[in-house]
């Protein structure tokens, strides 16, 4: 695409329509979300759809896929605080519908907290949508390199260049942390349609190792040329490096 918005404008209508087509069969519509500057414009179409459109959250449950470790909840660097201000705070979803891996949860719950996370995706039917955007380090949620295409959800140490890119929101790289919990490569592969968003020239290289290059643990987001329903949706300069 030529520009972000118009590319975001189609994403957030192929949510709807889905949203729309679960409604008819009276069936939950299970979302996976993505944080990060990526989704925010998708999130802002949506929002304008409930507010013009009458699009309705209600039967929508949502699975983000990953959060700092440790984070309080309260914290304005946290995925919960990032999805409640660009998305759910202006929609009709049910809180009880909303998940965010919690990054308070102490170490000895955090185990069996991953278990029931990958066990709730599944109870209510597994991921219809899996919204994604991609790291520098080839990261897809926060599978950092090393990941392995059949993880699950679980505790991961962030990579140093994921660090740098989030130093500026922590007003330092020292106050970033250093893990995270996240949905694992097995988790976002059975989403039965992935959307990977792309912006700008900083990602014109990992796009084109991704799209491009072998399948790697090394670019874990190359384990996407394996899904079947995958697109990639990406401007022009994200595109530029690709043959
Ligand atoms: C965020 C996430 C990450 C980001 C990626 C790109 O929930 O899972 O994989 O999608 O780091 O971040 P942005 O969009 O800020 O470039």
């Amino acid at each position: 695409f030529q520009d972000s918005t118009v590319a975001s404008i189609l994403v957030a209508q192929e949510i709807a329509a889905l949203i729309r087509d679960k409604e008819n069969q009276n069936k939950p519509c299970v979302l996976g979300l993505a944080t990060g500057s990526s989704p925010i414009k998708v999130y802002e179409e949506l929002v304008r759809m409930h507010r013009e459109e009458g699009l309705s959250f209600a039967n929508v449950i949502t699975f983000n896929l990953d959060e700092y470790l440790p984070m309080d909840k309260g914290n304005i660097q946290s995925y919960f605080y990032f999805m409640h201000e660009h998305l759910f705070n202006h929609i009709d979803i049910l809180e009880e519908h909303i998940n965010i891996p919690d990054g308070s949860v102490s170490s000895e719950d955090l185990y069996q907290y991953c278990i029931d996370y990958e066990m709730k995706i599944k109870a209510v039917g597994g991921l219809d949508f899996q919204l994604l955007g991609i790291g520098r380090t080839g990261h897809i949620g926060f599978n950092e390199p090393g990941s392995h295409y059949n993880s699950s959800t679980r505790s991961i140490t962030l990579d140093h260049i994921t660090r740098v890119d989030a130093a500026p929101a922590f007003l330092g790289i020292e106050n970033v942390p250093r893990k995270a919990i996240t949905m694992g490569i097995g988790t976002v592969l059975s989403a039965k349609r992935i959307v990977l968003l792309g912006w700008g020239g900083n990602k014109a290289e990992i796009l084109k190792e991704t799209i491009e290059g072998e399948i790697t643990p090394e670019v874990p987001a190359t384990y996407l040329q394996n899904h079947e329903n995958t697109t990639f949706i990406i401007d022009e300069a994200a595109a530029s490096e690709l043959t």
